[in-house]
């Protein structure tokens, strides 16, 4: 039997099946309840049942005392409604509604691409991390510094949390990360953080433009894009030097194969003669600008190097009229990253 959960003051109604937490159900549909631990430990997910009843077990008592429970409060990540409900929650509706931690973590596995490390981080067993598909966080070093990486993952697949790394000889994380770190060691972040996340209000066809690896938020978008079903127009540009700088292209491929509203175009700035490439050449801005004469009717998200950023933004809405506030981007900018490592 699926029970109907009404959310106060929205309004926003969800379905909610016999297996499922009102958490569960929510995050499935897309309604932004907020949560930490999703484990009943944190007390994050906790608001009001106004009408109707609710069962709910395997929570903390410190996270949700008697009393609170007396009033009617309930752990939504503990609870199953019993019926059509009514509760009251603050929404996490953009990502300034989500807070922002520092957590510890441990390297779970360290893959090597090319040269790409692909590093996928676990959270302490009571612990998740709420985050927008698309946002960063940052690397907490012992000498005091960060560094900041995409979170390459999308949120409802949050067992690990993926970071793309490009080996920059002579960046010294990047160095440390190729040369010396080790599976299982532990490290303290961030996050989440940035605006770079899709604008899930609008229904225009959006094109993504990455080089290197600015694929690692577009890969979150895109997987969480596909997740919740949403079937807007989108266009996938990766920019790389050579054929191997396209460290997961069978993975943006089988998105198109999979999905008629999604292509991908790859294109390459110095393809090498044993690359035998048939593709796109040039510079990836230069390729959307090939393709697209008019852009008005657009959003264009752009993640990478800072020149390609720019490059785009200032030719897509001066050339090309889209609007200005139609233009979402992450550069990976040395404010962000002493060291580029990004
Ligand atoms: S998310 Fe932590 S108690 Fe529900």
């Amino acid at each position: 039997m699926t029970c109907q959960v009404t959310v106060l003051p929205s309004g926003h109604t969800f379905g909610v099946e016999a297996h499922e937490t009102i958490l569960e159900a929510a995050l499935r549909q897309n309604i932004g309840l907020p949560y930490g631990c999703r484990d009943g430990a944190c007390g994050a997910c906790k608001g009001k049942v106004v009408a109707g009843e609710v069962s709910q077990d395997g929570f903390q008592d410190k996270a949700l005392p008697e009393s609170e429970r007396i009033q009617g409060m309930a752990l939504f990540c503990c609870a199953k409604p019993q019926g059509d409900i009514s509760i009251e929650v603050r929404e996490v509706t953009g990502a300034g509604d989500i807070q922002i931690k520092t957590l510890p973590c441990r390297v779970e596995k360290i893959e090597k691409i090319h040269d790409v490390a692909v590093l996928k981080l676990k959270l302490p067993v009571s612990e998740r991390l709420q985050f927008r598909a698309g946002q960063y966080i940052d690397i907490l070093m012992k000498d005091g510094k960060k560094r900041s990486f995409s979170i390459a993952n999308a949120p409802h697949d949050d067992a690990f949390i993926e970071l793309h790394i490009r080996h920059n000889p002579g960046g010294s994380f990047s160095d440390y990360v190729f040369n010396q770190m080790k599976e299982r060691e532990i490290m303290r972040f961030k996050g989440p953080l940035g605006s770079f996340f899709l604008r899930e209000d609008s229904d225009k066809p959006a094109i993504f433009i990455a080089s290197g690896t600015g694929f690692a938020p577009v890969k979150g978008i895109i997987e969480h894009a596909i997740h919740q079903g949403i079937q807007r127009q989108m266009v996938i540009y990766w920019g790389a030097r050579t054929l191997a700088d396209l460290y997961m292209a069978p993975l943006a491929g089988s998105w198109q194969a999979a999905h008629p509203h999604i292509t991908f175009i790859p294109v390459l700035s110095e393809a090498l003669p044993e690359d035998n490439w048939q593709g796109r050449v040039g510079f990836v801005h230069q390729a959307v600008l090939e393709d697209f004469a008019d852009l008005s009717g657009y959003q264009v998200y752009a993640c990478g190097a800072p020149v390609m950023v720019e490059a785009a933004h200032a030719s897509f809405t001066g050339e090309r009229g889209l609007p200005e506030d139609e233009f979402f981007s992450d550069a990976f900018l040395p404010s962000k990253d002493a060291n580029a490592a990004k």
